[in-house]
């Protein structure tokens, strides 16, 4: 069975992999070397200098690329490494649209680093159909946003978008960074984007143990030109990080079974409880764009959020957690909290943080895959105490 044939469960244990020709190890060797031995001048195999290709990271790169429905995937040394390499396909006087609640390491590049380069760019609720229309400009080559969005797990119709886009003065590239909804959830590349992103330092690796990024596409001009980028810069993924990230994508269907389950469970029951003030999941009714996320998504992922509309007991209770650990990022087997005013969107101006509902009183979880009632007892003991 060829791998465009097979389904998703089995593209996550194969795809992108063969057994080493040369030993038939089942799993594809983590290929440490710099160089590679050449049979005579422009004779090789393929592989000259590992800046340039890896075969560690061409089996990551299939796989990713197989997830995501695309057949080009370029893996990148972080998820910022991946965006900075999408950013510098545009020049000097080109014009970004950027959703208003994307990654602050995001908005932090394109602020602080990208401008100073010469590039234009408009934040933008992505959300809103008629602002994302007003904010394109003839010069827009790219529009990036993140659905759901982090923490407050807002959602863009992505169909929608694109065909906002196509009938665009000047059509812009749509790049959707999935990292929250993993392919498993959502696939973006379907419903019409250029290209998707990943931290795949979240869900795709799954384990907390490694920092990277892929962009995956199905165009092969687009991904040339990515190439050229990567190998001009050199923001490379090692080989093993794409070892790591191939082990994680064989239970990535596994994983995010129970981390859309338990999430699910768990909004619910903080939904249940009179003591707060909001719960945020798309897979509850209660989610503003809950038909959307039906439409949109398979499951809903593992992040939940929630408010308990008073500062001074979200900051106890955030210390409180016996088995979720206080830590940023998301997506690991293991459950972690977080307080977004603090911690990942610290650096976010607070009259920002709070037109996005970001507030003091708000805890954001990444719900692992450990016993559904052991990760209830410990909500229940915080909000308890
Ligand atoms: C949605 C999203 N995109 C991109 C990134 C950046 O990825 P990395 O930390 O792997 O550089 C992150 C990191 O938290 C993220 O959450």
């Amino acid at each position: 069975m060829s791998e465009p044939d097979s389904r998703f469960d089995t593209r996550c244990v194969h795809a992108g992999q063969r057994p080493d020709p040369t030993t038939g190890a089942i799993m594809t060797p983590v290929y440490f070397t710099s160089t590679y031995v050449q049979q005579g001048l422009n004779r090789h195999l393929g592989f000259e200098y590992a800046r340039t290709r890896n075969p560690t990271r061409d089996a990551v790169e299939g796989n990713l690329a197989a997830l995501e429905g695309a057949e080009h995937g370029i893996a990148f040394a972080s998820g910022m490494a991946a965006i900075q390499t999408l950013l510098e396909l545009l020049s000097q006087g080109d014009h970004l649209v950027l959703g208003d609640n994307v990654y602050g390491g995001t908005f932090r590049l394109v602020d602080k680093v990208m401008t100073r380069l010469g590039l234009a760019y408009t934040q933008v609720d992505t959300a809103d159909a008629a602002a994302l229309a007003g904010a394109l400009r003839p010069e827009t080559k790219l529009v990036l946003l993140e659905t759901p969005t982090n923490p407050m797990l807002s959602l863009t119709d992505i169909a929608a978008t694109r065909d906002l886009l196509r009938g665009a003065a000047s059509p812009a590239l749509l790049v959707v960074d999935n990292t929250f909804a993993t392919p498993f959830n959502q696939m973006p590349l379907e419903l019409g984007a250029d290209a998707v992103l990943h931290s795949t330092t979240k869900y795709l690796n799954g384990h907390s143990d490694s920092v990277g990024g892929v962009i995956v596409t199905r165009d092969g001009e687009l991904a040339a030109r990515l190439r050229f980028l990567q190998n001009a810069a050199g923001a490379i993924l090692s080989p093993m990080e794409a070892w790591l990230i191939l082990r994680g994508t064989k239970t990535l269907h596994l994983r995010m079974e129970r981390h859309n389950a338990s999430a699910l469970a768990i909004a619910r029951w903080l939904e249940a409880r009179p003591d707060l003030q909001r719960v945020v999941y798309p897979g509850l009714e209660s989610h503003p764009q809950h038909a959307l996320a039906r439409a949109q998504m398979k499951g809903f992922s593992g992040i939940v959020s929630f408010d308990t509309g008073d500062p001074e007991r979200t900051r106890r209770m955030a210390e409180r957690f016996r088995l979720f650990a206080l830590a940023e990022s998301l997506g690991g087997v293991e459950s972690l909290v977080c307080h977004p005013a603090t911690m990942t969107h610290g650096s976010v101006p607070e009259a920002d943080r709070r037109r996005l509902g970001i507030s003091d009183s708000l805890l954001r979880l990444s719900v692992g895959v450990e016993d559904i009632e052991d990760l209830v007892a410990d909500l229940e003991q915080v909000l308890r105490a």
